[in-house]
């Protein structure tokens, strides 16, 4: 067997050109990774458009290539999912009944969304600062840029709640008639692992890995505060109820350097791989 450490890295080389890979290794269960980008990745994304297509359109494509590692998988397998791909997975796992994903590590994932001025938005977007995004985003044709799908404009709610296509979806914060059905797919997970840190960089408020984000005068509000928390719209305080959200935070740990620190791999993930 090879070491967890060159197991993850091992992995990782797969993935810049594979975006999702399935890796069987003995006494372990397939690990299935959705991959944003490295430091590397994001300078790449200039010329890689397609990490920018709509979300949506990502959960498909990934669909089709996890069914037939779950197939081939009958024991169960374990998602580990980093940035963008963290979010990815998670309307996955709603959208996809009888899925058979054990362990969700959910790594550096805006889960609860995205609002900050970061080199990443600069990016995307030359030009724009954190307030006006939302003109960009919040309309038809910014729907059609990943990011815009998970853009969280604290001051813009009703706009969010009306043109933001993705994560108000998978939230519940949008009453939508598969809520219930997408909410128990989602409960099939056995384990949900949120790992992040307040030197990411690029994830802000950088709670959002851990399902916090900023109310409207942008003081954080914790996971367990979230409106979508409280009325368990997506299955995260059942979740919790059962014991099974590990919450992982790690100070000193640069957005792109995630993946590839044995610290956290060892302390936050290992022992779910199992
Ligand atoms: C949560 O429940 C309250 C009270 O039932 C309701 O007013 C609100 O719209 C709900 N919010 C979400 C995100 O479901
Ligand atoms: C690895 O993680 C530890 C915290 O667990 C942190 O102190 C250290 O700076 C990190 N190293 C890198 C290169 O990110």
């Amino acid at each position: 067997m090879k070491s967890p450490q060159s197991f993850l890295r091992g992995s990782l080389v797969s993935l810049l050109l594979l975006l999702l890979t399935g890796v069987h290794i003995d006494g372990y269960k397939p690990v299935i990774i959705v991959h944003r980008g490295t430091e590397v990745k994001v300078i790449s994304l200039y010329n890689n458009m397609a990490s920018l297509k709509p979300m949506w359109r990502q959960v498909q494509a990934f669909r089709k290539s996890m069914e037939s590692i779950m197939q081939e998988s009958p024991d169960g397998v374990h998602l580990l999912c980093y940035s963008q791909g963290g979010l990815i997975c998670r309307a996955l796992l709603s959208t996809t009944p009888h899925h058979n994903v054990h362990t969700f590590i959910s790594l550096s994932s805006p889960q609860a969304g995205q609002y900050g001025d970061t080199e990443y938005l600069k990016c995307i977007f030359p030009e724009t600062v954190k307030k006006t995004v939302f003109h960009i985003c919040y309309n038809r044709f910014g729907q059609k840029v990943s990011i815009c799908n998970y853009w969280r404009d604290p001051h813009q709610r009703s706009r969010y709640l009306q043109y933001n296509t993705f994560l108000p979806m998978i939230n519940g914060d949008r009453p939508n008639k598969d809520m219930k059905a997408w909410r128990e797919n989602f409960l099939r997970i056995k384990k949900l692992v949120l790992i992040g840190g307040p030197d990411d960089g690029v994830i802000t408020p950088w709670q959002s890995s851990h399902f916090g984000f900023f109310d409207s005068n942008e003081n954080i509000l914790e996971m367990r505060n979230q409106e979508f928390y409280k009325n368990d719209t997506f299955g995260l305080k059942m979740l919790d109820a059962r014991g099974d959200v590990s919450q992982c935070v790690h100070s000193g740990v640069k957005h792109v350097k995630w993946h590839s620190n044995f610290t956290v791999f060892q302390s936050c993930m290992e022992k779910w791989l199992t």
